[in-house]
């Protein structure tokens, strides 16, 4: 601590995990900042550490354990200093373990599940006073309320921003914990989002992606009726300084007409779609609860398409559900091949206790799942990079974020959400303009600014 400083020491978040909670653990470094607790770089520097823990795969629990197990060495030593060191574990394993992880490990002061990290200054405070409490309940709406920043805060320059506006899964998915881990779901007021959004936008804020489990199962009844996702849009379009609007995780049976209505008449709305599908062949689909066929994801696709034929499609897969067989793996492959996707995410199929399908006969055997996610894998990497090369002579807006890694170079983000390299004025970050795309490199594009911008392109 600074001589003389009021200042309360460090924290520090560890994230693991899904964009959610990614996007929490900011939150809950915002709540410690609001503590007095400013992010420090290190865990050796702070005085809190909360451990944002995700359920998602793996086996996060033991991981959180053995990172525990570290941790408290910090802890000892510190007392032993005389500073000390409180600790708490949040997120999906707290919602889950909570209490198992306080008997086991004594050097954990707090537990916070993911509806709870509003009571984030509360449980310090009790910590601090020698209780470790435990504060796991669903408690709906408050955690949006309590989680909203004070005045659009945002940090400087800051030109893209995440806004949660659902929370929690009612599709229990028979893989998935987030139903039980997160609860059902639960819309945040439309007038509350909105304002959030106005908020954002005068503090310099471009791009606002909406986050929720079932984001597009969003559905508010307000007094004016029932609000959805489109009509958000429809309401967000309208706010001065917002540019461009996305949203993920959505699901395939909530991808309704008028969602899909808004990606053709709203400008704002990005031709990108994050909609996983999970597998291609429909008696996995059927064992994981999905409730669709391969056939009728694949007639969506062609709805979206028909309304906007340039949208890029990303998706997540699972390989190795209990029972898939060979021919159920070509059957996804096949629908990858069908659909063609700009990005996707595959996973190998892990058993998550409490879920139906920890239960199911046909397990997997390790490296039958390593080969097939391999497989998978290649093909998404071979389209990622088909759909990169497609961009090359297209002309299209970039919103530029930063600095490049070379003097003079610019980066933004095109619509489809690759990253595009230019050379130009750092004057241009935070302003969207028109770019040709000119060559593909591994992870992101090099665009020239288009002239008639007023800007001389120098490529
Ligand atoms: N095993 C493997 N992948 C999973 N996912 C969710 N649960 C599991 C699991 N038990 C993946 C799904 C989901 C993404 C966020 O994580 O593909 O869409
Ligand atoms: Fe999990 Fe399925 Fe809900 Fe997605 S839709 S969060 S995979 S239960």
């Amino acid at each position: 601590m600074d001589k003389g400083s009021k200042t309360a020491g460090g924290g520090y978040v560890k994230s693991y995990g899904c964009q959610m909670n990614v996007y929490d653990s900011s939150r809950i470094a915002g709540l410690l900042d609001g503590q007095g607790h400013v992010q420090v770089d290190s865990p050796l520097d702070a005085e809190v550490i909360v451990l944002n823990t995700c359920h998602i795969r793996e086996k996060a629990a033991d991981k959180v354990f053995s990172e525990l197990g570290q941790i408290r060495q910090i802890k000892q030593e510190r007392a032993e200093l005389g500073r000390p060191l409180l600790i708490g574990v949040a997120g999906c394993v707290a919602q889950a373990e909570g209490a198992e992880i306080l008997r086991r490990e004594g050097a954990v002061d707090f537990v916070l599940g993911p509806q709870a990290y509003h009571r984030l200054p509360e449980a310090l405070k009790r910590a601090r006073d020698g209780e470790r409490p435990l504060f796991i309940d669903f408690e709906t709406n408050e955690k949006f309320d309590d989680l909203r920043r004070p005045n659009g805060e945002v940090d400087r320059g800051q030109l893209t921003a995440f806004v949660t506006i659902q929370e929690g899964c009612d599709k229990f998915c028979s893989f998935c914990v987030v139903p039980y881990t997160r609860g059902a779901e639960v819309s945040r007021a439309a007038p509350d989002v909105i304002a959030e959004a106005e908020r954002l936008a005068t503090s310099g804020v471009k791009e606002l992606t909406l986050l929720g489990q079932n984001v597009n199962g969003y559905s508010w009844d307000g007094p004016g009726g029932v609000w959805t996702l489109a009509r958000l849009f429809e309401r967000l379009s309208m706010v001065d300084g917002i540019e461009r609007l996305r949203y993920t995780t959505s699901h395939p049976l909530d991808m309704d007409d008028d969602l899909i209505a808004a990606h053709r008449d709203l400008p704002k709305v990005m031709p990108y779609l994050h909609l996983p599908v999970q597998s291609g062949a429909d008696r996995i689909l059927r064992a994981m609860n999905r409730r669709h066929t391969a056939a009728e994801y694949l007639t969506l696709i062609e709805k979206i398409r028909a309304a906007r034929p340039d949208i890029a499609l990303s998706s997540d897969f699972i390989v190795g559900f209990p029972g898939e067989t060979d021919e159920d793996f070509r059957a996804t492959m096949r629908l990858v091949e069908d659909v063609g996707f700009a990005g996707a995410f595959s996973f190998k199929y892990s058993r998550r206790p409490g879920t139906p399908g920890a239960e199911l006969d046909g397990q997997v055997e390790e490296n039958v799942k390593k080969v097939r996610l391999a497989e998978l894998q290649a093909l998404l990497d071979a389209q990622a990079t088909m759909f990169n090369a497609g961009s090359v002579g297209r002309s299209m807006d970039v919103l530029f974020e930063k600095t490049g890694r070379h003097a003079g170079q610019i980066v933004g983000r095109s619509p489809y959400l690759q990253s595009v390299q230019v050379d130009g004025p750092t004057e241009l970050i935070g302003s969207v303009r028109r770019c040709t795309i000119v060559r593909p490199g591994p992870h992101s594009l090099f665009g020239a600014i288009e002239p008639e911008q007023g800007v001389e392109a120098r490529n």
